[in-house]
């Protein structure tokens, strides 16, 4: 087997746990005969600053045929986030249309819980964000800028095809696991595209009588994920819904610097693109103390998502067994380098 991966480092710790998920990735293909050819773009706010662009005009183009994209974060001080938003992560979701960005919220044994009194059995769900319509528009507009009768437009947009097919893949998952879907609404407040929602979550609700369905506004969800993390399975959401959730869910989980994420074109017309829920972190940068796992355990989802589920298992056993031991970064209250946690799960897949 031979795939070919996009690496877009970007900037910050991006350029430390990177690499380190290169490592495990390549131990984990000599065990499994997979045979990664990595090509490096140095698309960042670096590249920004020296050039105007997050990457070149025809950067799609030059990554379009890899089999997937596997990215560490974009952002840094000096350069306004909307640029190397706008100018590089909307751009590869979009066009490559990864209308599924997936978080897993799990907490493992040996991760610090910040909800009193939950164990891991407690907090093993699924967040699906809407990852290419929605809120996030750039339908709207400024009138009569700077003076008192200043409005500002912005336009929410929601068609029938990007939300059945959001809400497609997330029953599809409810029935792979423990069918049980939760959709994120508003439908009090938003009176016309969130009673659309709804109305489209129990059309497709009646394609799979053997799934247990449930909505909550958003309001009230977001207490439900910390008072009651045990009451999930699949939950869905519109793109700023589902963007608030899956920062949540995996801040209940533990640290963010374990937190991985994937955003997924399910069709497969396109490169999909995995990535660690963290950015940047300039406050850590340099100091070589990030915590890799999150970018380790967003490369074992694109193994997944690409067919090699063994290698897939080989690194979340891994990551379980260092989660539970002595070599962790700083922020999971160890003294441990991002290599040296990164070294250690390399050396636990060639040991297994
Ligand atoms: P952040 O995730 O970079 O950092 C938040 C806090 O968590 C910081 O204190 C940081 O030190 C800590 N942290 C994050 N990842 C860590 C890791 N692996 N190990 C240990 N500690 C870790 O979020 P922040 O500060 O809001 O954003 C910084 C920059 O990153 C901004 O420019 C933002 O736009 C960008 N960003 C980019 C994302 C992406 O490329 N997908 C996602 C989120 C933010
Ligand atoms: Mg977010």
């Amino acid at each position: 087997m031979s795939l070919k991966i996009a690496v877009i480092p970007g900037d910050g710790i991006g350029k430390e746990v990177i690499p380190a998920g290169i490592r495990v990735l390549e131990a984990v293909g000599k065990k499994q005969n997979i045979d990664f050819q990595f090509d490096h773009y140095d698309w960042s706010c670096e590249r920004y600053q020296q050039t105007g662009m997050m990457m070149p005009k025809d950067g799609l183009q030059q990554i379009k045929e890899h089999d997937a994209i596997y990215l560490g974060a974009v952002g840094f001080p000096g350069v306004p986030d909307h640029i190397s938003l706008w100018g590089l992560l909307i751009p590869i979701r979009r066009q490559f249309q990864q209308y599924v960005n997936l978080r897993p919220v799990k907490l493992f044994p040996g991760v610090y819980c910040p909800l009193a009194n939950r164990k891991p059995e407690d907090i093993d769900f699924m967040v699906v964000r809407e990852n290419n319509e929605g809120e996030y528009s750039e339908i709207g507009g400024r009138i009569n800028q700077g003076t008192e009768d200043e409005i500002c437009v912005q336009e929410s947009l929601f068609t029938r095809k990007g939300t059945d097919r959001i809400l497609k893949y997330a029953f599809e998952m409810a029935f792979q696991r423990k069918n049980h879907l939760t959709s994120a609404t508003k439908s009090n407040g938003i009176v016309h595209t969130m009673p659309f929602w709804d109305e489209r979550v129990e059309a497709m609700a009646k394609e799979y009588p053997q799934i247990k369905v449930d909505k909550y506004h958003i309001d009230i969800l977001t207490a439900n994920f910390v008072l009651h993390p045990d009451w999930f399975d699949v939950v869905v959401g519109s793109n700023l819904f589902g963007d608030i959730l899956s920062d949540l869910g995996p801040a209940i989980a533990g640290t963010i610097g374990i937190a991985p994420s994937a955003n997924i074109n399910p069709e497969r017309n396109f490169p999909s693109m995995f990535e660690p829920v963290h950015g940047s972190a300039p406050d850590i940068a340099g100091k070589g103390i990030a915590n890799p796992i999150a970018a380790i355990w967003s490369a074992a989802m694109m193994l997944a998502h690409l067919g090699e589920n063994q290698a897939e298992q080989m690194i979340i056993e891994a990551i379980k067994k260092v989660l539970t031991g002595a070599v962790k970064t700083p922020d999971m209250g160890g003294n441990a380098t991002t290599d040296e946690c990164g070294n250690e799960i390399v050396r636990l897949i060639n040991e297994g």
